[in-house]
């Protein structure tokens, strides 16, 4: 397995080219699901997640064509045509769906248009139990009879397909929001999403789809309304940039006190990760082509809580704890969308760290340098905590296990070098 070597200390100065956003991608390309005609999405990042829910669509019958560069906000985004007018199987295999949790997005879509779908149950993953019952619920809601077969949600639409329904979220889920949202697009009557999932994402999704012919109202509030219509057609739509790869960057200049511009970046998907990072003395300070990140004084430590969008996404939540590791002072970092999203905590405290869990809370206290070690992470967002720590490390940091950062962020090593990062691959020879 490939690992990255880090040399620490170095400032971070320069730019980088924000991305295309991997949660707002994969949805939309499940989207295609929706329409015998072709669906075109530009910016398309270049990255593990993304292959394994093209491998998913192919296995369903989608034609798919990768069409080189030509992303939006100057990234190398690729630009993909998707069609999915010949249909082959209806089943999402465990093999594939086992990969990435987010293979559950292709089964409101199956559903809705071909009247059945047969998706495997994602299991367990590294940060907690991560049920599938929400998106269900939703769609039994709309009239689909819904069994659990063999490790398999086995769904059926009613007679004449799904009917619009009032759906009341008992919690706020991103998936069970977009997964419902594009099965509503192809039912009868209306549908309406109460306590939706408000991310950027979701508004991301709702404006291809009503480019798609989908009539949605109540974009960015937590309560969407969807008119189902017969059919829906082909559409071009380009991927917002990625709030989380913005946010880590953002991070990963505050850590080594450097300053970097974010190109591309929306500072409107980020304010309460802005509005946090300025009581710890880091500006985000809005430019013609993005925004940039600098210091206003010396690190301080500052408490966080993760929170459904607009809150401080927990998708960062991690990059948090690694920066607070070397403020001054004491933070208090809260989870409370995941349980067991901590696995950082022993890894950075391998480096030097001082951080106590005491439940869904971990109490950093800040000391003034970490120093390198060898590290490795359970999941994509913790890994890239411990680059970010091994960046304002002393000596040097090995990141084991480096394939979750390529599931979440395209070309890391090289966006961090041209920034004076010193860091490199070091490819498995086995
Ligand atoms: C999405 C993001 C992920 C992010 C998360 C929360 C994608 C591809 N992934 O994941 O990066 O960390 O939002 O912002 O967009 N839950 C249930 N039942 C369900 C569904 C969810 O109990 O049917 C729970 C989950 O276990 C979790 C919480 O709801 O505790 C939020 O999960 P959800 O918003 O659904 O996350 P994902 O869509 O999987």
């Amino acid at each position: 397995m490939d690992k990255l070597r880090i040399r620490g200390g170095r400032t971070l100065k320069g730019e980088i080219a924000i991305s295309g956003a991997k949660n707002a991608a994969l949805p939309l390309l499940a989207a295609c699901l929706l329409t015998d005609e072709t669906l075109t999405l530009s910016n398309l990042p270049h990255l593990a997640d993304i292959t394994t829910m093209a491998n998913l669509l192919a296995q369903h019958g989608v034609d798919i064509h990768l069409n080189g560069q030509g992303g939006a906000h100057g990234c190398q985004g690729r630009v993909v045509e998707l069609n999915a007018g010949t249909i082959t199987s209806l089943e999402a295999p465990y093999d594939l769906v086992r990969k990435m949790r987010a293979s559950v997005l292709v089964l409101g879509p199956l559903l809705a248009r071909f009247g059945q779908a047969k998706v495997s149950l994602p299991g367990g993953c590294a940060i907690g139990p991560r049920p599938v019952d929400l998106h269900i619920k939703g769609l039994q809601a709309m009239g689909a009879e819904i069994e659990i077969e063999g490790g398999y949600v086995v769904a059926k639409a009613p007679p004449g397909g799904l009917r619009g329904a009032e759906f009341v979220f008992p919690q706020v889920s991103v998936g069970a929001t977009e997964n419902l949202m594009m099965a509503a697009a192809l039912a009868k009557g209306e549908t309406v999403l109460v306590n939706a999932a408000r991310e950027p994402e979701i508004g991301d999704l709702a404006h291809c789809l009503i480019a798609m012919g989908a009539e949605i109202e109540g974009i960015g509030s937590d309560k969407l309304r969807i008119r189902g219509k017969e059919r829906l057609h082909g559409a071009t739509h380009a991927i917002l940039p990625d709030r989380i790869e913005t946010g880590t960057y953002a991070m990963a200049a505050a850590i080594t006190g450097g300053e970097v511009e974010l190109i591309g970046a929306r500072l409107q998907d980020l304010q309460a990760v802005a509005i946090t990072l300025a009581g710890a003395n880091v500006a985000f300070v809005p430019t013609e082509r993005g925004f940039r990140v600098q210091p206003t004084g010396p690190l301080l430590g500052v408490d966080a809580m993760t929170e459904p969008f607009p809150g401080f996404p927990t998708d960062l939540q991690a990059q948090m704890m690694a920066l607070m590791c070397v403020a001054n002072g004491a933070s208090m970092i809260t989870e409370t969308i995941f349980e067991n999203r901590f696995m950082h905590v022993p890894e950075l405290a391998r480096m030097g760290a001082k951080i106590t869990v005491h439940g869904s809370s971990a109490l950093v206290r800040g000391v003034p340098k970490l120093t390198g070690a060898p590290v490795m992470a359970t999941d994509l967002r913790a890994s890239v905590s411990l680059v970010l720590a091994g960046l304002a490390a002393g000596g040097e940091t090995v990141v084991n296990r480096i394939y979750h950062l390529d599931r979440g962020y395209e070309r890391l090593e090289e966006k961090l070098i041209a920034c004076g990062a010193d860091m490199e691959r070091l490819k498995d020879a086995t």
